[in-house]
Parts: structure tokens; sequence; C-alpha cells
């Protein structure tokens, strides 16, 4: 426990604090009760040997009350606790209680305090006279009260109340006692209340701690699992949240990270082929002599073709996902996108055999705002995929429907996807069909023109059979980009 250093400071000041106060309330309190006690004492014996004083008068002037007077001087000895002395002006001793320890006899007419003098002087010249010192007859410090008896006017004697300090002290000092046990009782269950108290304070704050240890050495799957319903709980399901935010962060980064590296990768491997291929025919041009060069040369600017179009391909890439890609919103009629693109892909059809159908195209649709030339190179990559990916002789459809929105079908009988591709082909650089893919593919295509479809504020969709065909479907908003941005 005292590891634990907030617990300990805790627990020291709370117990310190608490027996700080009950101390200082408990001498506080000793005192008040200490004087007023002596006070109160003070008092009553003052108006008990005031009520003697009166009564001896009486009785000087009645002697048949003097037995009656006796016993009443007993029991005032015995309820108020006071050794009663009436002694007559020369100081000796009429009348005395016998609750003395001192045997009347051995005390005889002479033992009168005689260090008290200036006390008795102080009575018998009339006043009542209250003293805290040692009498010389009990040799102790006594509460002593005086006053004179009077006789028609006159100072005849005085009665003398004596009672121990010591016994007046008794009840202060049990009560000290008692303040003394209550502080320790109270000590003991103060550390063990702010033991339990502080534990449970720190012991969110301990497991915190090691969380954010965890955390500081990479390690995001921790979890404080504080369930309280204070600062300390917010504290702790914020760190939680922060834990979860880094373990995100650091995933991405891992993927992104991924990313990279395969992105490089390919770049590689999709730049490697074209240039060993144009080494190889270059090498072969340098050191032979080669007759028919022709086929060499093409061999050459087949590759730099293909090396162009991915670099191109590479760059719209690049601008489209950092967000470079600038479009030229105008209003574009679709129909002529669609008659401008088959009759651009129409020599590629044509070596095929493939023959274009738009016969579908029968409703009016109207123009939509967008980017002509990027409408038109979308729909370029769809139907260039289509003629790839098909055997000769096939037909390939496109259609467009005009509902809440614009749909563009283009379908193919071609070679189709497997179930298993199907989820990548929107990935770069990713190739289904290998075998079939000719010597400029770079998988770049579906991946450019989902992000331009997408930037036109559209949404693309392919449905795939293997050896049955394949069907893209292609949603753009009617009111064009315009609408979808606003
Ligand atoms: N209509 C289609 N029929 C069958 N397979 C297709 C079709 N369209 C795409 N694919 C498959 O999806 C893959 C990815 O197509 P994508 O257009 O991205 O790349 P690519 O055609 O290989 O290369 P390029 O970047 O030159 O277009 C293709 O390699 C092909 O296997
Ligand atoms: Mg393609």
């Amino acid at each position: 426990m005292f590891k634990n250093k907030i617990a300990t400071k805790l627990i020291t000041a709370f117990a310190g604090f608490v027996i700080l106060c009950v101390l200082f309330l408990g001498v506080l309190f000793i005192n008040i009760f200490a004087s007023n006690h002596i006070r109160y004492r003070t008092e009553s014996l003052m108006k008990a040997a005031k009520q003697i004083s009166v009564m001896n008068e009486v009785t000087n002037n009645d002697s048949k009350k003097l037995l009656s007077e006796n016993r009443l001087i007993e029991f005032l000895d015995y309820s108020a606790d006071a050794r009663i002395w009436i002694v007559d002006r020369n100081m000796d001793i009429t009348v005395r209680s016998s609750g003395d320890l001192y045997d009347h006899a051995q005390m005889g007419n002479c033992l009168l305090p005689q260090n008290d003098i200036e006390f008795m002087q102080g009575v018998l010249s009339g006043n009542d006279m209250v003293s805290y010192a040692n009498t010389a007859f009990y040799d102790l410090p006594m509460l002593s009260v005086g006053v004179p008896v009077y006789s028609n006017g006159e100072i005849i004697g005085a009665v003398l109340l004596h009672t121990s300090i010591k016994s007046l002290r008794e009840p202060i000092r049990q009560t000290t006692l008692y303040l003394i046990m209550a502080i320790l009782f109270s000590t003991v269950v103060i550390i063990i209340m702010g033991s339990f108290f502080a534990i449970s304070f720190t012991r969110p704050l301990k497991i915190m701690k090691e969380v954010a240890g965890k955390m500081t050495g990479g390690d995001y799957s921790v979890k404080t699992n504080i369930t309280k319903n204070d600062e300390i709980g917010d504290l702790a399901n914020s760190m939680d949240v922060l834990a979860k935010r880094l373990a995100e962060a650091k995933s991405e980064t891992e993927r992104l990270e991924q990313l990279r590296q395969d992105f490089v990768a390919n770049v590689s491997h999709e730049f490697r082929t074209p240039l060993t291929v144009i080494k190889g025919n270059i090498e072969t041009l340098a050191d032979t002599e080669i007759d028919d060069k022709q086929a060499f040369y093409s061999n050459i600017q087949k590759e730099v073709n293909a090396l162009e179009k991915l670099v191109s391909d590479l760059l719209d890439l690049s601008r489209i996902e950092s967000g470079r890609l600038e479009l030229n919103i105008e209003k574009v009629d679709v129909k002529s996108v669609i008659s401008d693109v088959v009759r651009s892909i129409s020599p590629l059809a044509m070596q095929k055999n493939i023959t274009i159908d738009t016969t579908g195209i029968t409703q009016a649709i109207p123009p939509i705002y967008s980017d002509y030339y990027r409408l038109r190179q979308v729909l370029i990559i769809f139907l260039s995929n289509s003629i790839k990916y098909s055997d000769s002789n096939k037909k390939i459809s496109i259609k467009a429907d005009v509902t809440d929105f614009l749909t563009i079908r283009i379908k193919d009988n071609g070679f189709g996807i497997s179930k298993e591709d199907l989820p990548y082909v929107w990935d770069r650089f990713f190739k289904s069909d290998k075998m079939r893919a000719d010597s400029d593919s770079t998988g770049l295509g579906l991946a450019i023109a989902k992000n331009i479809v997408n930037l036109l504020g559209g949404e693309v969709t392919i449905q795939s059979e293997l050896n049955v065909g394949s069907e893209i479907q292609i949603t753009l908003p009617l009111g064009g980009i315009k609408m979808t941005s606003a």
C-alpha cells in the first residue's frame, strides 16, 4: 500500500486533518468544560455559604434552631461535597461538618488556615472571598469560599466551605481520557476507512497507468474496462476511445503501407515487361544484320505505346486519388457521347467482327451536366474490356434508361469473370484473365473508370458469370454533377 503514493498521501492528509480537528475541538471543549465546571462549583459553594451564614445569623438569635442547623450542615456537607466550618471573630471554629477526614479533637480550635490570613481578613472585613490555593490545614489545592456571618449588623464570624480541587478536576480528567480514547478510536477508523477509500479511488488510476504504459509500447488492443459515473470514469472512457482510434489509425497506416508497397511492386512490374521487350528488340537490331527490321520496330512501337498508356493511366489515377483531376462540367448530350464512343471503338470491334448494338436506346435522354471527355473515357474503358474479353463474332449491347436516374448498361457475351475474382475487379492492377489480357493491359482500367463515375456523382456495378458474359451498369444523376454536389 505504501507504494501507492497517492493513496498514502490521501490517507495521511485525511487522517492528519481529522485528528487535528478532533484535537482542536477536544482541547477547546475541555477548556470550556473545565472553566465552567469550576465556576459553577464556586458559585454553588458561595450560594451554600451564604445560606449557612444567614442560618447562623438566625441561630444566634434563636438557640432552639441549633440542632436542626447542625443536621442541615451535615446534609449540605454530604450533598455539596464540601467541608463546612463556621468560625468566630477570633478565627476559632465553632461549628464544623463531620465530612472532614481529620479528627475533631486533633484539629483543636486553632487550625484555621494561618497562611490564608488575607483570605480570612477579607471575609471578616465583610467580603465574600474565593481561593484556589493550598490551605495550611489541608495542605492541598482547595477551592475555599468564605462569607461573613452577621448578627445585628455586626460581623461575628465567618462561614468557610472547602472542597478539594482534585475532586473538581476528576470529571475533567475523565473527560480528557474519553477524548483521548475517542481520538485513538477515530484515528483507527479513519485509517481503515481512508485506506478503503484511497485504494478504491486510486485503483482505476493504477489500471489507467498500466493501460497507458502498454499504449506507449504500441499495444492499442488494451482497454481499461472501468465503468464509473464520474470524472475518472470519463477519463478511462476517453482512454478506451483513444486506444481504439490509435488501433484504427495503426491498421490504416499498415494498410496504406501495404498498398504503397503493392503499388510500387505493380508499377515496377508493369514497366519491366515492355522495357524488357524493347531492350531485347533493340539489342537484336544492334547486334545482328537483319534484313526485315520492320517487325522489330513494330514490336518496339507496340511496347512504347503500352508504356505511354501505362504512364497516362497512372497519371489519371494519381490525379483522381489526390483530388487534382479537374472536371469540365457542361451540358452533355449522353446519346452523342455514346455515338462518339461507338464510332471510335468500331475499328477495334471490327477486328474481331463484334457488333455493337445501340438500338436499345429508344427513349429521349435529357441532357445532363457532366464532363463529356471523362464520360467518354469511362465508356471506352468498359467497351474495350467487353471487346477484349469476348470471342470473335459476339455482340455487345448498349442500353440507356431514364427513371429517377440515367442508367447506361453495357452487356457482352464474353468470357465473364469468376465469382472469386468479381469483388476485386475494381482494384488497381487486378487482372482476372491474365491469359487473355493483351500486352497493354495494366489492370488499371476499371479502377480509373469507377473513380471517374464517382466523381461525376454516379455509381457503377458489374455482374458477370464465367463463360456467359458481363454487364456493366452505370447510374448517373439526371441533374448531373451540379445536383449532387449542391
Ligand atoms: N467485360 C469483361 N469481361 C470479362 N472480364 C473482364 C471484363 N472487364 C474486365 N474484366 C476483367 O477485369 C480485369 C480488370 O479490368 P481492367 O480494365 O481494370 O484491366 P485490364 O483490362 O486488364 O487492363 P487495362 O488497364 O488496360 O484496361 C481484367 O483483367 C479482366 O480480367
Ligand atoms: Mg481494361
